[in-house]
C-alpha cells in the first residue's frame, strides 16, 4: 500500500502520462481541485466528479484508464460503486482514497478491485508515485497481451534485414529515414519479400520503440469480428458481449499498429479505419466514447492496392492516408547478389533451433541457387535452407526439378502433355516432405511455402482420384 510506502524522489517519477485519461471522484472540492491540479501537468485528460452518479455519467460518456477515487461519498460507497464497475466490465486502474482507514477496509477495496489504496492526507509524491505504479502495470499489461499474441503466433523473430545489394542498402537507409517520423507507412511487394520484417524495423528503429509493437493479420480475422478486435467494443454491444473489451488499437497505444494484408479489410472497417487516420481517435463498437490514439499505423499488402482501389474493393481515401510514406520492397530475383549471405544468415539462425548441424552449401549448388528465380522471395530461400537442414542435404536440383512454389499451382497452367508428369513429381515431392515431418501438416505447409488448406487440397484430391 503506497501509505506505508516512503515517497522515492518525487520530481523524478513524475515524467508524466500524457496519452493517459483520469478521472478524480471526491466529494471535498479542495481535494479534487488538488488532485486535478497535481495531475494536470503530467497527464492530457483529467476529469473530475463530485459524486459516483456524476463519475458514472463521465465514465460513459469518455475513455478513463484510472479512476481516483474517495472511499465516503456521499449516498454511495466508492468501494460498492468500484464492484459494480468491475462487474460491469470496467478494466481501468482504480486507487482509493480515504480519511479512515483500517485493514478491514483496505482489504475488502483491493478485494473489490482496487489497484491502490492511499490514506488521507497524503502528499504530492505519494500520489503520484502511485499513479506512476498503476501506468506501468497497465503499461505491463498491454504488453504482456502483445507478447501473448506474437508468440500463439507461428511467425518467427528475426534479427533483421540481412542484404548488402544496392537495392537492400537503399532499403535500409529508407527505412532508417522513415522511422524517425510518426507518418503512416504502406508497405508493398510480392510474397515473401520481408514486408513484416520491414515493418517491425520501422518500429524498432523508431522513438516508439519501447512501446508495443502490435502485428493484426487481416485476412485472418473473421469480417464479422475485425471491427470489434481493432476498435474494441462496448458491453451489450452485440449478442455475446457481455464485458466490454478493449481492441488492438488500444493495446499499441505509444507503440505502432501493423495492418498486415490491409487489402482483405472489409469495407465497413476501411470507413472506420479511415476516420481513425483522420480523427487520431477510436470508438468501439457500440459505444460514444472517443478514445484519443497515440499509435503510429503501418500497413502492408502483396496485392496492388491501386489495382483494389480500381476494382472497388478498396476506398480510394483510405489508400491516400496509408500511403503517406510508400515503401516497396524489392522481389529476391532483383537482388541475387544478396543470395550467399541470405542462405548463410538462414543456415546460423536455423541450425540451433532445429537442434540439427550446419551443412556446407559448395560453390556449384551456390550458383545454382543465384541461377534460380525464387518466386516465393526470401521465405522461400528461408524454407529452402531449413528443409535442406531437416533433410541433412542440399539439394539444389531437386529446387529446379520440383520447385514447390511455382510447380504447387502451375499444374494448371501448363499444357496437357507435361501435365500429369508435373502433376506426378509434384506429387512425390510433396509426400517426401510430409514424410520428413512425419505427417505433420502445418510444418510440410510450411516447408513448402503453401498454405494448408492448399496441402489439404491436394492430398484430398490425390484421396479422391
Ligand atoms: N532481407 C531479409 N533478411 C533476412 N530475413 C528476411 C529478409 N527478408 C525476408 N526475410 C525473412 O523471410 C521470411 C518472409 O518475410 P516476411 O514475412 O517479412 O515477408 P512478407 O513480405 O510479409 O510476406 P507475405 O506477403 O507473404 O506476408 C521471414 O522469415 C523473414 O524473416
Ligand atoms: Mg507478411
Amino acid at each position: 500500500m503506497s501509505a506505508n510506502t516512503p515517497p522515492t524522489s518525487p520530481e523524478k517519477s513524475a515524467e508524466g502520462w500524457p496519452f493517459w485519461s483520469i478521472l478524480v471522484v471526491d466529494d471535498e472540492q479542495g481535494m479534487r481541485n488538488f488532485l486535478v491540479k497535481t495531475l494536470v501537468p503530467r497527464c492530457q485528460f483529467v476529469m473530475s466528479a463530485g459524486s459516483a452518479e456524476e463519475g458514472a455519467e463521465l465514465l460513459r460518456a469518455n475513455h478513463v484508464d484510472l479512476i481516483i477515487l474517495d472511499i465516503s461519498l456521499p449516498g454511495r460507497s466508492g468501494v460498492a460503486w468500484l464492484k459494480d464497475l468491475r462487474d460491469q466490465g470496467f478494466s481501468g486502474e482504480v486507487i482509493l482514497i480515504t480519511a479512515f482507514a483500517d485493514l478491514e477496509t483496505a482489504i475488502e477495496a483491493l478485494r473489490a478491485g482496487a489497484s491502490d489504496f492511499i490514506l488521507k492526507p497524503f502528499r504530492v509524491p505519494q500520489i503520484l508515485n502511485a499513479v506512476k505504479h498503476c501506468y506501468e502495470r497497465s503499461r505491463l499489461t498491454r504488453e504482456n497481451y502483445v507478447l501473448r499474441r506474437e508468440l500463439s503466433s507461428s511467425q518467427c523473430a528475426s534479427d533483421g534485414l540481412v542484404g548488402t545489394s544496392p537495392a537492400m542498402t537503399q532499403l535500409s537507409h529508407t527505412l532508417r529515414r522513415v522511422a524517425a517520423v510518426n507518418s503512416t507507412v504502406l508497405l508493398q511487394g510480392e510474397s515473401g519479400t520481408g514486408k513484416e520484417l520491414g515493418a517491425r524495423a520501422l518500429h524498432d528503429l523508431s522513438p516508439r520503440a519501447k512501446g508495443p509493437f502490435v502485428p493484426v493479420n487481416c485476412a485472418a480475422m473473421s469480417p464479422e469480428l475485425i471491427e470489434s478486435e481493432l476498435f474494441g467494443h462496448a458491453r451489450g454491444a452485440f449478442t455475446g458481449a457481455n464485458r466490454a473489451r478493449d481492441g488492438l488499437f488500444f493495446y499499441a497505444q505509444g507503440g505502432t499498429l501493423f495492418l498486415d494484408e490491409v487489402a482483405e479489410l472489409p469495407l465497413a472497417v476501411q470507413a472506420s479505419l479511415l476516420r481513425t487516420l483522420e480523427d487520431r481517435t477510436i470508438r468501439p463498437v457500440g459505444s460514444e466514447q472517443l478514445v484519443p490514439l497515440n499509435v503510429r499505423i503501418l500497413a502492408a499488402t502483396n496485392r496492388s492496392l491501386a489495382d483494389e482501389v480500381t476494382a472497388g474493393r478498396f476506398r480510394k481515401d483510405l489508400y491516400y492516408r496509408l500511403q503517406v510514406v510508400d515503401i516497396t520492397l524489392p522481389p529476391l530475383r532483383e537482388h541475387k547478389e544478396d543470395i550467399p549471405g541470405l542462405a548463410r544468415h538462414f543456415m546460423s539462425q536455423l541450425t540451433p533451433l532445429l537442434g540439427v548441424a550446419p551443412l556446407d552449401i559448395g560453390d556449384a549448388d551456390m550458383a545454382g541457387l543465384m541461377q534460380y528465380d525464387w518466386p516465393g522471395n526470401v521465405r522461400e530461400l528461408r524454407n529452402f535452407v531449413e528443409r535442406s537442414l531437416i533433410l541433412g542435404t542440399v539439394n539444389v536440383s531437386a529446387l529446379y526439378a520440383v520447385a514447390t512454389r511455382p510447380l504447387i499451382g502451375a499444374t494448371a497452367a501448363v499444357s496437357q502433355g507435361s501435365t500429369t508428369d508435373l502433376q506426378a513429381r509434384e506429387k512425390q515431392h510433396i509426400l517426401s516432405v510430409l514424410d520428413s515431418v512425419q505427417g505433420d501438416k502445418t510444418r510440410a505447409a510450411q516447408l513448402l511455402g503453401i498454405s494448408r488448406r492448399t496441402l489439404e487440397r491436394r492430398c484430398a484430391e490425390w484421396a479422391a482420384a
